[in-house]
């Protein structure tokens, strides 16, 4: 039987069936939440349920009453209380066939994948959304696109290598030419276009590509928020697109940007911040992030120290926007 699942301090509700997570019954019904990986790895749709009861199969380092939406399974009907939520049209995503038109390098370990689209078919998306490749053997790879919304004839993918990663063979044997088969638009972590406040990108390696979708399209509007780029990375040339950077720097002279480096001897001699990026953050960012909006996009760790740093100078949860990117099938 059914559950009904209601989203406290809203007059919305919808149905879960037997065996569906909550995550999954939202997204069914056309109720984007906060979410990520899908796979209870990034804790980005952690929410409390504040009546009704839920089964969780792991035990998730999480505060008392949160609950990992995308892994529990209500045991009744359940009251959640997200930290966002918006109506989606679950019929906006669409199946495309795309051509390969550029294959390079941006770094040793990472792919620039640009692709077009067929005359007359247009990608739908806005600006941190990403899109899941559908290889031959069934499974899924998610990426974010990097271009914004308003080049919708093309697709740009920054895809880092993995070690045996499957999507990573591939990729590096694709030439122009050679279609993959893509689905979009998937993904919450997207900007509040009602809001005006400072806005802080934190990118980790290749996190890089949504915020570059969206500071393309905030550019492109002629945008005069303030703006500070955090791109984190292990050595100098893990930034690997510093001509977008500049771009930025030239068009919006508003926008502020701290690199960061792990590798010492790096940081020094390419003039970066020395440490992980959630220490740039500490360090740049002032004592409230109240007034503020964060972007925070990169590797599961990142992400959550990228949190807990800016929770810990007020800003709230809401305007926290994160997309974790957790390696293997897309769930
Ligand atoms: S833990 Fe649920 S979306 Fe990542």
């Amino acid at each position: 039987m059914d559950h009904q699942i209601r989203i406290a301090g809203s007059d919305l509700q919808f149905a879960c069936a037997p065996g569906q997570t909550l995550l999954d019954a939202a997204l069914r019904a056309g109720i984007e939440l906060p979410y990520s990986c899908r796979k209870g790895v990034c804790g980005n749709c952690a929410a409390p349920v504040t009546a009704g009861e839920v089964r969780e199969p792991v035990a998730p380092d999480l505060p008392p009453g949160q609950h990992l939406l995308c892994q529990c399974q209500p045991l009744g009907d359940v009251t959640i209380a997200p930290s966002s939520w918006r109506r989606a049209d679950p019929s906006a995503r669409k199946v495309l066939t795309a051509k390969v038109f550029r294959n390079t390098l941006a770094a040793p370990d990472v792919s620039l994948l640009q692709l077009r689209l067929p005359a007359g078919q247009r990608a739908r998306f806005v600006a941190g959304q990403s899109l899941q490749v559908l290889l031959p053997d069934g499974s899924r790879r998610s990426y974010s696109m990097a271009n914004p919304p308003h080049e919708s004839d093309s697709l740009q993918l920054h895809v880092r290598h993995v070690p045996g990663g499957a999507f990573t063979t591939l990729v590096q044997q694709l030439q122009p030419g050679a279609t993959l088969q893509v689905e979009l638009p998937y993904g919450s972590a997207t900007l509040d276009p009602a809001a005006s406040g400072p806005l802080w990108c934190v990118a980790g390696g290749t996190g890089f590509a949504p915020i570059k979708s969206l500071l393309d399209d905030m550019a492109r509007k002629g945008s005069t928020r303030p703006v500070t780029l955090l791109w984190g990375g292990r050595t100098a040339a893990s930034l690997y697109l510093p001509a977008a950077v500049e771009r930025w720097q030239r068009l919006w002279p508003q926008l502020r940007y701290v690199p960061a480096v792990e590798d010492a001897a790096d940081a020094q001699a390419a003039g970066c911040f020395h440490g992980r990026v959630d220490v740039a953050l500490r360090a740049h960012a002032p004592d409230s992030l109240a007034d503020a909006e964060v972007y925070c996009c990169g590797a599961p760790p990142m992400v959550a120290a990228v949190r807990q740093a800016c929770a810990e100078r007020g800003l709230p949860p809401a305007r926290f926007h994160s997309d974790a990117f957790v390696s293997g099938p897309a769930a």
